[in-house]
């Protein structure tokens, strides 16, 4: 297990002038939901997700050091400054780079190297713009992964290992729930008494057995509301500070994961099913109980939940809904009961949806290199 220090590096061994790295990295979906945190991005309980393999962010990173730039361009680079141009879809973007700033800032200690060179960092999704879609957890993961293959010439003895939980290290400085999209089907993050090497700092592959039925498990995202949300993730977390449930909730989010390890293993549909509606209905309550209080959800995504229960009542198909922090219903099933389950999505969801828009997705693996 990693500890914070071990990611100071110390010297590197190599030099590296210039070069280009492009890797892709999916959302995720939290099961268990992580909701509320301490300073540096520690959660305030450990969480576990399905990894995603449509919805991505692929983010190409140019490098150039800064010495070599300012011989090629005749201008003399700030040494002791961050300089990266972002482009979003192959334009400019400048209101995305406050973000990116925060977090070069957050993680220059882990990183020393950054500051040597000038960056272009080239980004794109594979979902909509505005599908209201987080892209945060996908992004910061792409742009961490890239960070550490530069960090990987520099030190080409570092292990696999290392590297990864490093890059979901880095992910988590810049938005928590990317540190879950770096490796992995199913990744925990948060340390959880019965799940070894669990990590508060990084995300970690669920290391025991998981059971058939959730081999390309299913996850059909409705788009509800493709809005901006009128309270963000960051106040959102902040509001479980003095929330009057908020002990009673980080408690029962480890009894959640420590039910799915069993449930994992047995494959036990049902009682899956009754932990991730649990954990999404508790996640807005959390929020209708905050003060001040607010909903996400909007009535579609209601009518979405009662005509899932009803069609599960009717058909016993094991099919169920999750939530993240916004108005969108991620529908899960098993790909057993696929055809039947996107009939039903067609014939009666797809009414709740914004421009009838819905997307496909399923478990997937983790970041790729390109
Ligand atoms: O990573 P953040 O700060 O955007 O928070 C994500 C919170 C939820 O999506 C609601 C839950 C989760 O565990 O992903």
């Amino acid at each position: 297990m990693f500890t914070t220090t071990d990611f100071i590096p110390n010297q590197y061994i190599s030099t590296v002038e210039k070069g280009n790295f492009e890797w892709s990295a999916p959302s995720n979906i939290a099961l268990v939901k992580y909701w509320g945190k301490k300073d540096n991005q520690i959660p305030a309980n450990p969480s576990v997700s399905f990894t995603l393999k449509n919805c991505k962010t692929i983010t190409k990173l140019g490098f150039t050091k800064k010495s070599a730039s300012a011989e090629v361009s005749g201008q003399l680079s700030v040494a002791n400054e961050f300089s990266f141009d972002l482009l979003f879809e192959g334009k400019p973007k400048e209101d995305f780079k406050p973000k990116i700033q925060k977090f070069l800032e957050r993680i220059e200690i882990y990183l020393p190297f950054l500051k040597d060179y000038h960056f272009t960092i080239d980004t794109q999704n594979t979902f909509p713009h505005s599908s209201g879609i987080a892209s945060s957890a996908s992004g910061m993961a792409a742009l961490a992964m890239n960070f550490m293959s530069l960090e990987r010439l520099l030190n080409p003895k570092m292990t696999d290992d290392y590297f990864y939980q490093k890059a979901s290290f880095l992910a988590r400085l810049g938005s928590g729930s990317a540190c879950r999209s770096v490796k992995g089907n199913v990744v925990v993050w948060g340390n959880q008494a019965n799940i070894e090497e669990s990590s508060d700092l990084y995300g970690v592959e669920f290391p025991y057995v998981i059971h058939d039925n959730f081999k390309n498990y299913q996850d059909t995202i409705l788009l509800v509301d493709k809005g901006e949300k009128q309270v963000s993730s960051t106040v959102g977390h902040d509001l479980m500070h003095n929330h009057p449930y908020a002990e009673r909730r980080f408690a029962q989010a480890h009894e959640n994961l420590d039910q799915l390890i069993a449930i994992f293993e047995s494959g036990n549909l049902d009682e899956f099913i009754k932990v991730v509606e649990s954990e999404a209905l508790t996640l807005h309550a959390m929020m209708m109980t905050s003060m001040p209080y607010f909903i996400l959800m909007k009535p579609n995504t209601l009518q979405i939940i009662n005509a899932i229960w009803k069609f599960r009542n009717e058909t016993h198909i094991p099919v169920c809904f999750t939530l993240d922090a916004g108005a969108n219903v991620h529908v899960l099933y098993p790909e057993s009961v696929s055809q039947k389950v996107l009939q039903f999505i067609q014939d009666e969801l797809v009414v709740f949806c914004q421009n009838r828009q819905y997307i496909c997705d399923q478990i997937g693996d983790g970041a790729i290199a390109l």
